[in-house]
């Protein structure tokens, strides 16, 4: 009834940004993500009578059953599984990141990924990969991704019953080694908005929403067959585009959703400016003003000298394509 696995976080490279059903976390696109190598979530879960009520510790700190936090993601999460496995007895969480939680930094992937394949062997549900994707998916919508290695598509799916929305391995980690992901955390402090909040808003109020919509089948295409070319040019070009596509529906939406700080946007033009002199880099971020920098093995060494000497950079993390969820028996409690 105890068991642990590590996931891997994952860096979309075509996002995922509005649902189409919120409950069942169906989304309106299909979307593609790297898994990380060296940022992830390590959970253990036990079901057990000797519990009399549900524990979850996160990153050494007991979350307060009754807060709003807990019962949107991991409370809401458990009564799922619950009703998958017709299982009532209590359990006890215990997850701890080796990264920034809450910055953007895909930790809700990488955590509910975990959870979502601890679970499944601490009650023997039996569920296959894709299964435990889809299970995943009904905690946080990255994390259906998160399940595999590599360069992964989360199929939108077209059913309302959400039973053809999960994720799909593209190439698996060791298909490109020398791609490189830089991570830069410009800030360590919580983002203010939820991207579960900031989705609602923006498919409500920003005008750009269609445009980004419109686009997104081509952007698909292009960074699936970059990905199966290792074509860098190809997919680094698409990742920055369809980033800047999702932050102006973001930036547009009543009130405005800026997740950028002045180093983001410091980042930003230098990339441009280096890529100008030949240095081949491009950028990405997400629901928050880090900025991940995606580039050759070959140029790392260039970009984080270049990165360190510009300052305001609180955490480098360089990463690869990872590995999927792994069992451990290193269990944490
Ligand atoms: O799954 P969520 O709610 O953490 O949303 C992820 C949203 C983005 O990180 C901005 C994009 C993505 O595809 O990961």
């Amino acid at each position: 009834m105890k068991s642990s696995v590590i996931a891997n976080a994952n860096i979309a490279l075509v996002k995922y940004w509005g649902k189409r059903d919120d409950k069942l976390i169906l989304p309106q696109n299909s979307n593609i993500s790297m898994t990380t190598d060296g940022l992830f979530a390590h959970t253990t879960v036990e079901f057990d009578k000797k519990y009399d009520k549900d524990i979850f510790v996160l990153n050494g700190q007991t979350l307060d059953p009754s807060s709003g936090a807990y019962q949107e993601y991991v409370g809401q999460f458990l009564k799922i599984v619950r009703e998958i496995a017709k299982d009532k007895t209590k359990a006890k969480i215990v997850s701890k990141n080796n990264f920034p939680t809450a910055a953007g930094l895909a930790s809700s992937a990488a955590g509910f990924a975990a959870l979502a394949a601890s679970v499944n062997e601490a009650l023997g549900m039996g569920l296959n990969e894709k299964q435990i994707s889809m299970l995943a998916r009904r905690g946080s919508g990255s994390a259906t991704r998160s399940i595999y290695g590599g360069f992964v598509e989360w199929k939108k799916g077209k059913k309302p019953d959400g039973t053809d929305s999960y994720a799909e391995q593209i190439a698996d980690e060791k298909f490109w080694p020398d791609f490189r992901l830089v991570v830069c955390v410009t800030s360590l402090k919580e983002k203010k908005i939820k991207s579960r909040a900031g989705m609602t808003q923006t498919l409500k109020t920003s005008p750009m929403y269609e445009g980004w919509l419109k686009s997104i089948d081509s952007d698909l295409s292009v960074v699936r067959k970059g990905i199966l070319d290792r074509n860098f040019t190809e997919v680094g070009k698409t990742a920055e585009e369809n980033c800047l596509k999702m932050h102006a529906t973001m930036i547009t939406t009543k009130p405005a959703i800026i997740y950028w700080n002045a180093q983001t946007i410091n980042l930003m033009h230098s990339i441009m400016d280096w890529r100008d002199e030949g240095l081949e880099s491009y950028f990405t971020m997400d629901a928050g003003p880090q900025v991940k920098i995606m580039c050759l093995e070959k140029n790392v060494k260039e970009i984080v000298k270049r990165v360190k000497a510009m300052g305001g950079v609180e955490q480098l993390i360089i990463s690869k394509p990872g590995e999927g969820i792994k069992v451990t028996k290193d269990h944490l409690f």
